[in-house]
């Protein structure tokens, strides 16, 4: 959807497809459709094939008759780097399934820029994801209602029903449950997707250790299961089909079956240009083969974005939208990293390059059942936790950001509804920083001897993506996390280190391990040295950008309503990552999936609505 919007607008690729309802025509260019044209009407239209919008093309058309075309710019590919688990990053290190876009240079972070990470093929990013499947905290859902008011169908209650049509929860075996101590509760659970979320057979038991050592410092909670919305320390399970061990994702879990049916079409490696617009009615999508260069002849952009923006690349504004592009987040990577001198927990991952016999039993069970560590993805063990947990400075953090003149730290000019939008976020943000059911700090647990992923989970920064206006239909977009543009961002940072310090070097149940902290380093102490350190080796992004086509009203700046309507357009609607006004704490495919989810449901039945 944002990709539709980009066309229109000023997004591009930066979250999933675009979903446009009633659409009359379709200006059918070269396209591939298992070999027949496409037709050139449909009930709807789907701009990119990937995790939301196979997901919603899939709901629309299983009553069997409802007719519905995805357009998407990749491939269907049957790669081994989608379907393989092992590891959980194959996808990421194949150019082939991602856009190659880079990031603008980060001002606050040298100046280096970052490979902006999206998937490009059928499945979109869910082909080429990390495989942890992760629900947010409750509050998070609660928070992107609360712009609406307390009445708002955006809440953790309205979406519980949807993350669980969302996913097929296949539980771990009895053998691996009880050895690693791995707790779960299928009641927050469904068991009818396609898309499954499923566990390997095997898990370190120092992972289980690094688990359990949360209990040596006060006040962590734990939690029975990952889809509680209660943050603390738990396990959570893979996007795995658990028969295969192979990766779940849109592609298999409704692309696959969608395609059985004779209502469901699919166009693939075709791009979406623009939205034909009749006044401010959608009509039509236009769209070329991926391979057409600049020298296509449309010059009629769909006018859908910020006034300024359009004009300056001679595009005629036809609803002045003002969000669209701004409000981009995505959760930072800080580097952290700790070496454990003496960690005799055995076998540990070390193991598969160091110990023989464990590499061999390793490569035996994969060959033989593919059980093993080989079945695991990133790991399935991490602590979410709120503020107040790890730091004494939540209130002192929280007063200091409702204190802020908050339209300081956007892009000067910022119009006035999206920085009135970033003032509701950033008062939401510091009644989380003092709640204890809203998580800041996340660190992912491997097992390993060394361990460096920590994660911010509600970073106060917000960077934008725009058309890059010297040639917005076939320049890529210009990506800008602005990390770092709030200054107090690098103070709630310091403080997760400083949480993570005391877990590694001041922690009874860590001691044996004999911790030696490689970075930052205990040179890097004082708030300022931190900002420094975030300066010089921040990651802006965990592959998880959101919040360019953000859900609020439009006096604060949304993009869509509540509906998921895009405000002054009749017949559009975007369904994605973009759509999120504040980045969950988690990982966000489980979220998008269920924001798709409800999403088929306002299509199809104009509210809300489980069938059971
Ligand atoms: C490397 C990586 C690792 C990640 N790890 C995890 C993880 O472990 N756990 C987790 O929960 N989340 C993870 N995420 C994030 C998660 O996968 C995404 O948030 C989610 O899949 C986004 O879904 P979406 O529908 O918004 O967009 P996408 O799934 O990206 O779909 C967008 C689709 O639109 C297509 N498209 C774009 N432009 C056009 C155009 N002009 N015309 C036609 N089609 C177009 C794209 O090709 C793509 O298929 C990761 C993401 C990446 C990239
Ligand atoms: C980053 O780039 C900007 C614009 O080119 C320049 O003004 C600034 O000095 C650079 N900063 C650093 C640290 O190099
Ligand atoms: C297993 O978990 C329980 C709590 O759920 C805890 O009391 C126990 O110590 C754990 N055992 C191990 C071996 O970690
Ligand atoms: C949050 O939890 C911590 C640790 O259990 C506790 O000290 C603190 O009082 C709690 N704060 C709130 C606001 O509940
Ligand atoms: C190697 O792994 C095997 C199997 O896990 C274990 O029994 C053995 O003790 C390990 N050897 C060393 C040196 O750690
Ligand atoms: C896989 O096979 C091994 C022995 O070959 C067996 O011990 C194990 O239980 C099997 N695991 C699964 C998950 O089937």
């Amino acid at each position: 959807m944002a990709r539709l919007l980009s066309i229109l607008a000023a997004i591009v690729a930066v979250t999933g497809p675009v979903c446009l309802a009633y659409p009359r025509e379709v200006p059918a260019s070269k396209v591939f459709l298992n070999g027949r044209q496409v037709d050139t009407e449909y009930d709807y239209i789907i701009v990119g094939g990937g995790t939301a919008g196979l997901t919603v093309a899939d709901r629309l058309t299983e009553d069997g008759t409802t007719t519905v075309l995805v357009i998407e710019i990749g491939k269907l590919s049957n790669s081994a780097a989608i379907t393989t688990v092992t590891g959980g990053f194959s996808g990421m290190s194949n150019p082939s399934l991602l856009f190659g876009i880079q990031s603008v240079p980060q001002r606050n972070l040298r100046n280096r820029t970052v490979a902006v990470q999206i998937g490009k093929v059928v499945g979109g990013s869910s082909a080429v994801n990390a495989m942890m499947t992760v629900r947010p905290a409750a509050e998070d859902f609660d928070i992107w209602g609360s712009f609406f008011g307390p009445n708002s169908h955006w809440s953790w209650q309205g979406l519980l029903p949807y993350f669980k049509r969302a996913l097929n929860f296949v539980p771990p075996d009895e053998a691996v449950t009880k050895s690693a101590n791995i707790t779960y509760d299928t009641s927050y659970w469904g068991t009818t997707s396609g898309v499954y979320a499923g566990w390997p057979s095997f898990q370190y038991p120092s992972t289980t250790a690094q688990m359990e050592a949360f209990r040596g410092l006060p006040g962590v909670p734990f939690v029975q299961d990952s889809g509680s919305g209660q943050p603390g320390v738990y396990w959570y399970p893979t996007f795995m089909d658990p028969k295969k061990v192979e990766r779940s994702y849109a592609r298999t879990g409704h692309h696959d079956q969608a395609a059985t049916r004779p209502n469901y079409h699919l166009a693939t490696e075709s791009k979406v240009r623009r939205i034909v617009l009749d006044g401010t009615k959608a009509a039509g999508v236009a769209f070329v083969p991926a391979s057409a260069g600049s020298t296509a002849t449309e010059t009629v952009l769909s006018g859908i974005g910020p006034r300024q923006l359009l004009s300056s690349a001679n595009i005629d504004t036809v609803v002045d939208l003002p969000g669209v592009g701004q409000n981009f987040q995505d959760h930072p990577i800080i580097q952290a990293t700790f070496q454990y001198s003496r960690f005799n927990i055995r076998p540990n991952p070390t193991d598969l390059f160091a110990n023989a016999t464990f590499r061999a039993w390793s490569e035996a069970a994969w060959a033989a059942n593919r059980s093993g560590p080989n079945s695991i993805a990133t790991g399935n063990a991490a602590a979410w936790l709120p503020f107040p947990v790890i730091s004494s400075r939540a209130d002192e953090i929280a007063s200091a950001l409702e204190a802020q003149n908050h339209a300081n730290y956007l892009e000067p000019n910022t119009d006035p509804t999206v920085a009135a939008g970033y003032r509701a976020q950033m008062l939401a943000y510091a009644s989380a920083l003092r709640s204890n059911g809203s998580a800041f700090y996340n660190l992912v647990l491997t097992g390993g001897s060394s361990n460096g992923i920590l994660v911010d989970l509600h970073p106060l920064s917000r960077g934008t993506v725009n058309i890059d206006t010297s040639d917005p239909y076939n320049r890529p977009p210009r990506v800008d996390y602005r990390a770092l543009a709030n200054p107090l961002d690098s103070v709630v940072m310091a403080e997760l280190v400083r949480f993570t310090r005391k877990y590694h070097l001041e922690n009874p149940l860590t001691r044996d391990w004999a911790a030696t902290e490689l970075s930052p380093g205990r040179s890097v102490q004082t708030d300022q040295q931190f900002a420094d350190y975030f300066a010089r080796t921040l990651s802006p992004t965990e592959f998880h950008p959101v919040g360019t086509c953000a859900m609020m009203p439009r006096e604060l700046g949304g993009v869509v309503d509540e509906e998921l309507r895009v405000y002054g357009v009749e017949g559009l609607r975007v369904v994605d990552g973009s759509i999120m006004s504040t980045l969950v704490g988690g990982n966000t495919c489980q979220t998008v999936y269920a924001v798709a989810e409800k999403a088929a449901d306002l299509i199809r039945y104009g509210a809300p609505k489980i069938v059971e």
